[in-house]
């Protein structure tokens, strides 16, 4: 599939959280080479270990800050983040029981689990650090 493009589309307006984001395109866009040229399943196993780790940091950093200054729409995100860490566990689960192989539908999967979440529930939490953190 195509890859992930960081733009200002995704940009939630606030430079410590969008640093982040564009970490985790990087990621998911590696994970998608590695599926396309065939790398070994271990591999593909290790991106994919490697993206969910650094998603679940990302998570605790994006929760610290909601926590500094005082975010009220903190408990909502943070129930998001868990169910989100949930899903992605469930997928990496199916991928191990297919021996490490990592579909196109998979992909199509994370793909939309990376954006949506950034496109809305970040939004909102960008544009209040924006007020507050300037
Ligand atoms: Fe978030």
């Amino acid at each position: 599939m195509k890859d992930l493009e960081w733009s200002y589309v995704l940009s939630v307006g606030n430079d410590e959280i969008d640093e982040d984001h564009h970490k985790l395109v990087k990621l998911f866009n590696m994970l998608n080479h590695a599926v396309m040229e065939g790398e070994d399943l271990n591999y593909l196993a290790a991106v994919l270990e490697e993206l969910i780790n650094y998603t679940a940091w990302h998570f605790s950093h994006e929760e610290r800050l909601m926590v500094k200054y005082g975010y009220q729409g903190l408990n909502e995100h943070r129930v998001e983040h868990q169910e989100l860490i949930k899903a992605v566990r469930e997928l990496q689960q199916k991928v191990s029981k297919a021996g490490n192989s990592i579909s196109e539908d998979d992909l199509v999967f994370l793909e939309r689990w990376l954006t949506e979440h950034i496109l809305s529930t970040d939004m909102r939490l960008g544009s209040f650090l924006a007020e507050m953190m300037g």
